[in-house]
């Protein structure tokens, strides 16, 4: 369906009201509900799956150190939006087709409360998976300010749940952030961008593989999701009025594969301020941003020379990326416009700061441990492709265990064509370098050669992270120390087909000896 680009203005989704606050906790309550919703104003509205009946879901805003209280309800109906496939893991039969579980995407929280991709519950919570522990979630927010995102993780269908839209904002602040005189308020905006196909009725198409359904199933998993309409905030391509002033944009790519390189047509640079996990040391400026699924951008936009203009956020980052195809300028290839027509509404006092604060790098010395982990393909019994994690699969037992208190070197060594954005619950970590290896002796003798030198990581991602790029024929090594909690968390590829079919693993965090 071909669709007029820029045709409705850019939602900006509402902040939750907690329904209880006092100066201990905060208490909130939020519904998954199906809606019918306007992605497009020329198309007929969309059913889809929002959080507090809304897609993307209202933000949530809390204060660093804040205790929060989150009942996450699933009010969604029976009958599933996507078809299943029963043979991926915990998405067998026997397990009901709605089933719905919160993750706090880059949050520090307890295990009960991290949204254990077995801990799904359905609604009125009367079924519930082997994992489940209680039904109110608790957040301390011991992190500085920074964006999170909350996001569905049922096991074996987080890519059609997170399709149909259950994705939001959760933004950390602290006083750190205020005293740094960022653009506020209405010029801090939140950017989830996304993939999605429609079809002609205004519904959301999700593929099946059906020329290789194995025999008595249907549909089958497929590798990766792209679609051919860019949506940002639950709208398509749409268009933001703006002041000629300094803008905070908060980017999130949510798509379920596609990777976002993102540019502007004016020329203009971003200037980059944040990662996953809050602050950089300083400012960058850079042209383009890369978001893998996941991947978290905190950047300045300064349109104060641009009165009258309009200007088109665009993305150049190929359809299976590193290695597919380009975008098409006119569809996958424009994200959204600003339009520069808004009056100046009061002097710009905000500043682009030239010093955030230091980050000390974690040094390689430090690491106990060192874990070389394969990211693979596979096939599968049917013949399809797929991806393992250290060629171990979600059941397989768990081979990640590291001691809390001390650092660990993961280094994920990437064997197929694919740049998987690799994510690991509960911990921020920092990356030491990318190194390109000799694939093939690699899978012959299972030993590296290398064929380049470390390549240190873009200046982008020198802070904290907690979603990492791992390009093929690289060996991509983070630093991460393990702490508060012990317990059982998981880590993953956030390409959510992948998530969902093998390419995440179960790690428990072991007590301090
Ligand atoms: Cu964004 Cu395991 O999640
Ligand atoms: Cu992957």
């Amino acid at each position: 369906m071909k669709l007029i680009k820029f045709a409705d203005s850019l939602p900006i989704p509402s902040l939750l009201k907690p329904l209880w606050k006092s100066k201990d906790y905060s208490y909130y309550e939020v519904r998954m509900k199906e809606v019918k919703q306007s992605l497009h104003s020329h198309i007929p509205n969309t059913t889809i799956w929002g959080y507090e009946g809304i897609y993307p879901g209202p933000t949530i805003e809390v204060e660093m150190g804040e205790r929060v209280y989150v009942k996450w309800m699933n009010e969604l109906p029976d009958k599933h939006l996507f078809a299943i496939d029963h043979t991926v893991h915990g998405a067998e039969k026997d397990k009901p087709d709605v089933r719905a579980v919160v993750h706090l995407h880059g949050g520090r929280t307890e295990p009960a409360s991290d949204g254990y991709p077995d801990a799904w519950f359905t609604k009125g919570f009367e079924k519930t998976g082997p994992f489940f522990i209680k039904e109110i979630y608790e957040y301390g927010n011991p992190q500085s300010a920074r964006a999170l995102w909350y996001h569905d993780h049922a096991i074996g269908i987080t890519r059609l749940n997170i399709y149909a839209g259950l994705a939001g904002f959760y933004l950390i602040r602290d006083s750190h952030e205020r005293s740094l005189k960022l653009p506020s308020g209405k010029y801090e905006i939140p950017l989830l961008i996304q993939d999605r196909t429609l079809n002609d009725d205004g519904s959301l198409f999700y593929p099946v593989q059906p020329q290789k359904n194995p025999p008595g199933f249907s549909p089958s998993i497929i590798s990766s999701f792209f679609g051919d309409t860019i949506v940002v905030n639950g709208k398509i391509w749409p268009f933001l009025e703006v002041e000629p002033r300094k803008y905070r944009f908060r980017l999130l790519n949510g798509a379920n594969a596609r990777f976002f390189n993102l540019f502007l047509d004016s020329g203009q640079p971003f200037f980059q301020i944040g990662t996953d996990s809050g602050f950089l040391e300083r400012p960058v400026k850079v042209q383009s941003q890369l978001l893998a699924p996941a991947e978290r951008a905190d950047v300045i936009v300064d349109f104060s020379n641009m009165a009258g203009k309009t200007i088109v956020m665009k993305n150049n980052a190929r359809t299976h990326f590193p290695i597919g195809d380009p975008v098409d300028p006119d569809t996958t290839g424009t994200v959204m416009q600003f339009r520069v027509t808004k009056p100046l509404s009061s002097m710009d006092l905000s500043v682009i700061p030239t010093f955030m604060g230091t980050i000390p790098r974690l040094r390689e010395p430090t690491a106990k441990n060192h874990r070389y982990l394969q990211l693979s393909e596979e096939k599968d019994r049917f013949g399809r492709p797929f991806f393992l994690l250290d060629r171990k699969k979600w059941d397989d037992p768990i081979t990640e265990n590291p001691r809390a208190g001390t650092n660990e070197i993961w280094a994920f060594v990437n064997t197929n064509g694919d740049d998987h954005p690799i994510h690991v619950h509960l911990v921020q970590f920092q990356i030491l370098d990318r190194q390109p290896f000799d694939v093939k002796h690699y899978k012959n003798t299972g030993m590296i050669k290398w064929t380049g030198l470390p390549v240190f990581p873009e200046i982008g991602e020198l802070g904290w992270k907690d979603t990492v790029k791992c390009p093929p024929g690289h060996i991509t090594r983070i630093i991460i120390p393990f702490f508060p909690y012990t317990g059982q968390y998981v880590w993953h590829c956030h390409m959510l087909e992948h998530e969902d079919y093998e390419m995440m693993r179960p790690y428990l965090i072991l007590p301090p000896t």
